[in-house]
């Protein structure tokens, strides 16, 4: 593979707790788009490392994360799927790309202020530098496309900025400024219990978010007891959108039934929660039922977990070994 003009990279950190927030602002994405883009699709696991993780959990969350990209429908043969520590290329360009990124950039980053919160002195540098590693990732393949959830633009940008910063200095037009793809009803799924923050993996109350791996009974009780108001759905989005944790029902429902917003709110207007459940519950577990249940059966065949994970990281190191080696010679690193 070389560089063709539609490239996509994307990941997800091993860090738990893999949920609907992830499937539907992410993973369900990647599916789609499997068959117009050369996709590669990487588990995160120097990310994770930027908070503290048991090494025993993080290799068993790498496995699960592997299992849930295929169980949900990417094929391992069409795309490359790996760790991204087995390419070494991803550490050793976010060296060399962090020595172009002004503290400037990364001071405004507000997933940093979000994840540091009060104890800033404490955390670590990995957490900070950590949107300069995630731009090593995307720009190590050159990969024009990004397809990831809302929360992620940010640092999608920073990419872009460093990558600009990269070319301009060195007078070259080496690596493409890579497009967020940011779509689908579901951009940024909302916690279960609260409409106003984002559905998370680190989020204390399990029924803040549905699990990819939660049977069809948890994901109905989570959806039966997630937080409403009393009134019917509205039947305009106007009206919607003044209440968050409807909103985030509807555009759920959406995402999971492949309708707009608008047609999706057509079909649910007027009805009470209890109805809308309901049918949020049954349409839930008819999808994650089905990719929670594979997930299972993969991850009881960890040889063929990391056959796909050595296999895909082989096809990795084959494109960004000469990536990389280009970026040595423009940047006057001596290969002898
Ligand atoms: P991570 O592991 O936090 O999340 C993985 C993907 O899931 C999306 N996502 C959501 N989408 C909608 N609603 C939510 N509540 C929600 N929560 C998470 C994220 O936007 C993401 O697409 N920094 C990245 C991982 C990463 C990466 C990369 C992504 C590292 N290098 C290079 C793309 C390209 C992260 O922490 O994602």
């Amino acid at each position: 593979m070389g560089s063709p003009a539609n490239r996509i990279f994307s990941g997800v950190q091993p860090t738990g707790n893999l949920h609907l927030g992830n499937y539907l602002g992410a993973i369900r994405n990647w599916v789609a788009l499997q068959t117009s883009y050369d996709c590669i699709f990487c588990i995160v696991d120097l990310h994770a490392l930027t908070q503290p993780q048991d090494p025993k959990q993080l290799l068993a969350q790498t496995r699960e994360v592997t299992a849930a990209y295929i169980a949900a429908g990417i094929d391992p043969e069409r795309c490359i799927i790996f760790n991204q520590s087995t390419v070494p290329g991803h550490a050793e360009l976010g060296w060399l790309l962090s020595c172009m990124t002004p503290l400037g950039w990364l001071n405004r980053m507000t997933q940093f202020k979000e994840k540091a919160g009060k104890q800033r002195d404490n955390a670590g540098l990995g957490l900070y530098a950590y949107p300069v590693l995630m731009a090593a990732d995307i720009l190590l393949y050159k990969a024009t496309h990004v397809p990831v959830g809302e929360d992620q633009k940010q640092h999608l940008e920073l990419s872009r900025d460093i990558a600009g910063a990269f070319n301009r200095r060195y007078g070259v037009e080496f690596f493409p400024l890579p497009e967020p793809q940011i779509f689908g009803a579901a951009t940024r799924v909302m916690s279960l219990r609260d409409g106003t923050k984002k559905m998370s993996k680190s989020d204390t109350s399990d029924y803040s978010r549905i699990n990819m791996t939660d049977d069809a009974e948890t994901v109905a009780l989570k959806i039966r007891k997630a937080r409403t108001d009393s009134e019917p759905l509205p039947d305009t989005l106007e009206a919607l959108d003044k209440r968050a944790e409807a909103a985030n029902l509807v555009d759920i429902y959406a995402a999971l039934t492949d309708l707009k917003r608008e047609e999706a709110l057509a079909r649910v207007a007027g009805q009470n929660f209890s109805k809308f459940k309901e049918d949020l519950a049954e349409v839930s577990v008819a999808i994650l039922g089905k990719i929670g249940g594979e997930m299972q059966r993969l991850m009881a065949d960890p040889g063929y977990i990391d056959g796909v994970l050595k296999r895909g990281a082989e096809r990795a190191n084959a494109i960004a070994r000469p990536h990389l080696a280009e970026v040595f010679d423009i940047m006057g690193l001596l290969r002898p």
